[in-house]
């Protein structure tokens, strides 16, 4: 199969969502990273989502809806009609919060896992009672849905496990020859995927991954208690697995103190023994002193997060940065532990820890 990256005109939306009724799969921009999008009901594509990706079938996908048929309806009244969510299963006071935290944050990054109608193919949901659904903010993203008709269900565009893609260029170094056409919305706004929550029991809203919707947003448009999944729970939400986002060559996390340099440095003189050339990235300038007192690696490639510019300027080139660092000619990639962890600051922690090796 030839992919072909199209502009995102009106005529080759339409055509995208004729060939999604056709089971063909088309990447899509939306403003958080770009996804690879099939009919959310049709098994025969779905599969071939899988199978692009090279995911395991453990892993569920995110389905994404457009709200411009709502009307008066409320948001689960509308998901219900779409035959994504069983409203039964929902206890009156959840209703309120999922009706909270959706009005707050739709169209937008924030996805929420939901009771699902059985209608909803198991392959999408990995045979799991619940559905992830999010309305996306991308005009690109809310016409495609609009011209197909149809819920699409869309996991970011990238093979599994890899760096997710934030421009139309990405998707085709990730899945050329395995899908038909990529839509080009340029770069994404936000850069990293969106926030994943559910709702528990006892006035509670747990994070199953962080995003640009931060607790303190989730708890200001809930009053909510707000707690993220810890790592037992992770083996039971899949997809949160540890090594995700994770670049070709290894990723090795520097400590704020550096304290574990001599750990990694004994690390990489075990198994990179006749050749040590290193990719680096660092908060900043102000950084360079104390990354060469530490390590004497030939520096490749370097880059830097810029902290100072703003944490959402930083989200927004994170995986590009990860990109280049991957791209160049280095052996391994040294990267200092992002300095802000609060606000969209803990999703770039969150994502470098796991894109980094664990020694
Ligand atoms: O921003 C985003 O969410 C992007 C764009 C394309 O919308 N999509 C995305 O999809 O990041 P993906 O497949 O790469 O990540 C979806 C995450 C996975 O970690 C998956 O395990 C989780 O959502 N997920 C999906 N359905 C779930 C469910 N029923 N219960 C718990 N987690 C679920
Ligand atoms: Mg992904």
């Amino acid at each position: 199969m030839k992919t072909a990256i199209l502009e995102a005109t009106s005529e080759n939306i339409v055509l995208c969502a004729i060939q999604l009724h056709d089971s063909q799969l088309v990447g899509i921009p939306t403003e958080t990273v770009y996804g690879l999008a099939s009919l959310a009901f049709d098994e025969v594509a779905i599969e071939k989502v899988f199978k692009a990706k090279e995911r395991p079938t453990f892993d569920p996908l995110i389905v994404h809806v457009s709200q411009h048929a709502r009307g008066s309806l409320s948001f689960l009244e509308y998901l219900s009609s779409l035959h994504l969510v069983e409203l039964d299963k929902i206890d009156t006071h959840s209703k309120v919060i999922y009706e909270n935290i959706m009005r707050a944050f739709w169209p937008g990054p924030l996805t929420v896992v939901l009771p699902k109608k059985k209608e909803v193919p198991d392959l999408v949901t990995s045979g799991l009672n619940t559905v992830a659904v999010r309305v996306p903010k991308h005009p690109v993203a809310i016409e495609l849905i609009k011209a197909a008709n149809s819920p699409l269900a869309a996991p970011s565009a990238n093979r599994f496990g890899r760096i997710s893609p934030t421009k139309a260029l990405d998707v085709l170094e990730e899945l050329n020859g395995r899908v038909l056409y990529i839509l080009d919305g340029g770069s994404c706004e936000i850069g990293l995927e969106s926030t994943v929550v559910e709702i528990k029991p006892g006035n509670e809203i747990r994070i199953l991954r962080p995003g640009a919707i931060t607790k303190e947003m989730l708890h200001a448009a809930s009053d909510c208690k707000i707690t993220e999944a810890n790592h037992a729970y992770l083996t039971i939400a899949p997809g949160m697995l540890e090594n995700h986002y994770a670049p070709g060559k290894p990723l090795f996390l520097i400590k704020p103190d550096y304290s574990n340099a001599p750990a990694i440095q004994a690390f990489i003189q075990k198994n990179f023994l006749d050749s040590c050339n290193a990719s680096v990235v660092l908060n900043s300038r102000q950084s360079d002193l104390i990354f060469a007192e530490h390590f004497q690696y030939q520096v490749v490639e370097k880059q830097y997060f810029n902290i100072n510019a703003g944490d959402e300027n930083v989200a927004r080139s994170f995986f590009k940065t990860l990109r280049t660092l991957d791209r160049s000619t280095s052996d391994f990639i040294l990267s200092e532990t992002y300095a802000h962890d609060s606000g969209i600051g803990h999703a770039i922690c969150d994502r470098l820890t796991k894109a980094a090796m664990k020694l």
